[in-house]
């Protein structure tokens, strides 16, 4: 993982959550991934400001994997949380303790979206 793939990733998440908050037909839908969105974009700019601190540089341009229409907000939601798993691993093994802490966080507001996300 580098400054770059995680700055990808959560440009990624924040950018296709948001797409799913306009393109649902359920309003407890929209509700959800509207919460979920805004704190990734919070959450991200927090990250990548500590992890400058932590590692020294400045981040390049990221890559981001394309947007899909076709995404399905539960599996976004998950794959989050897979991300906020490999974050840990990764901060954990460079002695970045801050960061190992708010990818807890960002699991846990995963999956409180995950359930939210059977209301609708
Ligand atoms: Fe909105």
């Amino acid at each position: 993982m580098s400054l770059e793939s995680v700055a990808g990733k959560l440009t990624y998440f924040h950018e296709q959550l948001h797409l799913l908050h306009w393109t649902t037909t359920s309003y407890a839908e929209h509700q959800a991934l509207g919460g979920l969105y805004d704190y990734v974009h919070d959450f991200k700019d927090g990250v990548i400001e500590k992890l400058m601190g932590y590692m020294g540089k400045r981040p390049k341009a990221p890559k981001m994997e394309p947007l899909s229409d076709t995404a399905s907000a539960s599996i976004v939601v998950s794959e989050l949380m897979s991300f906020a798993s490999s974050l840990k691993s990764f901060a954990e093994s460079n002695g970045f303790h801050d960061i190992a802490n708010l990818a807890d966080a960002l699991s846990g507001e995963a999956a409180k979206t995950k359930y939210l996300l059977t209301l609708s």
